[in-house]
């Protein structure tokens, strides 16, 4: 590690002095609740990208935000950063996670977080699940239907749930996408669900316990963060528990959180084992976060892997999560910028 110099005392650790833009799509309707427009769910509220500047700031790191909006070319070369605190959701399509880091590769500027490979695959939630499974992560029986098409479900057992195969922040999820019957099914398909147009992933119903995990860092060394459970308080619409856009926006009227979860010697292990090695499968870099569900023998099930986790302070599952370990949202953040700067040797 390098000395820390004397011309750039406010930087700990060594790190030299980098220009940094934090790259972020931003809400512009009235956020934080659920009246926000589906459309903006996965984007960032002003005051989690300011929150973010804040952190940085305190460990010595001025950044100036850049919006991941048409003009985002101009305004990279214009700013002149030399690393990306990325954090952008993209527009449009299964590679929108993937568009800011593919033009910061060309543009020849490093990023925090996941390439453009990763952040696609992780995205398209059933290929995804077709990777993790050849590596033997337990996820459930799914199929994929296209709109407009038939597919057989034969071998796979109802309840199933139906979710957009690549969206996120429980976008097009709640309770009544779950389906016991060919005919529900076909139900949710042509209702509210058609207005994605994409193709839906039809899975098996996990109906026991949720979890979700945090990794921090790289490669082997990757940490893990004890699972965090979410906690179902009951008042659903019916039996099914589901942590949709809606609950995720009320939470603490709709769940309780336990990190560290209370889990069994097995189910810890099977849980951490499988977060890293997704992690290293998809290739993820520096943070991710993985969702789990028990089947009805209390086995972990994969359901999907978010490697540009929620970073709203006091909200998103990560910071929670962190906190719960003893790291504040100031260390987390910076924790993540520091650890995309060494493994990118800057
Ligand atoms: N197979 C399943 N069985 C039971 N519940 C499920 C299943 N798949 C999804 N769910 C429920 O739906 C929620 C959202 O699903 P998922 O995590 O796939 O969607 P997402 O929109 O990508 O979530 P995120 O907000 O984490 O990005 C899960 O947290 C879980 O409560
Ligand atoms: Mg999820």
């Amino acid at each position: 590690m390098e000395e820390i110099s004397e011309e750039e005392p406010s930087v700990p650790l060594g790190l030299r002095s980098l220009k940094t833009g934090i790259i972020c799509n931003l809400k512009h309707a009235a956020s934080g609740s659920a009246n926000v427009p589906d459309d903006e769910a996965e984007f960032d509220n002003p005051a989690t990208v300011g929150a973010i500047c804040k952190s940085l700031s305190k460990y010595g790191v001025e950044s100036e935000i850049i919006e991941a909006d048409s003009f985002i070319c101009d305004n990279i070369r214009k700013s002149g950063i030399e690393i990306a605190f990325n954090i952008a959701e993209g527009k449009g399509g299964r590679d929108r996670e993937a568009q800011v880091p593919a033009l910061l590769g060309i543009a020849g500027i490093p990023y925090t977080g996941s390439d453009a490979a990763a952040l696609s695959i992780a995205l398209d939630k059933a290929l995804c699940k077709r990777l993790v499974a050849s590596y033997g992560v337990r996820t459930a029986g799914y199929r994929v239907i296209s709109p407009g098409m038939e597919t057989s479900l034969a071998g796979i057992h109802y309840p199933v749930i139906v979710k957009p195969n690549a969206e996120g922040s429980g976008k097009g999820i709640s309770e009544c996408c779950v389906a016991e019957s060919e005919e529900e099914l076909s139900g949710i398909l042509k209702g509210e669900f058609s207005i994605y147009g994409e193709d839906a992933l039809v899975e098996e119903y996990l109906p026991g316990r949720e979890f979700t995990v945090g990794l921090l860092g790289n490669g082997e060394n990757v940490r893990v963060f004890p699972p965090m459970e979410i906690i179902y308080k009951g008042n659903t619409q019916r039996n099914y528990k589901v942590y949709s856009y809606k609950v995720k926006c009320g939470y603490a009227e709709y769940v309780d959180y336990k990190c560290p979860a209370e889990l069994s010697d097995d189910a810890l292990k099977e849980m951490t084992i499988a977060s890293k090695t997704v992690f290293n499968a998809l290739g993820c870099h520096d943070i991710s976060r993985m969702d789990f569900r028990m089947d009805a023998m209390g086995h972990p099930c994969f359901l999907e892997i978010n490697p540009l986790p929620g970073l709203a302070p006091g909200y998103s599952d990560f910071p929670m999560i962190a906190a719960a370990c003893g790291i504040d949202y100031d260390s987390l953040i910076y924790e993540i910028y520091k650890t995309a700067v060494m493994r990118l040797g800057l």
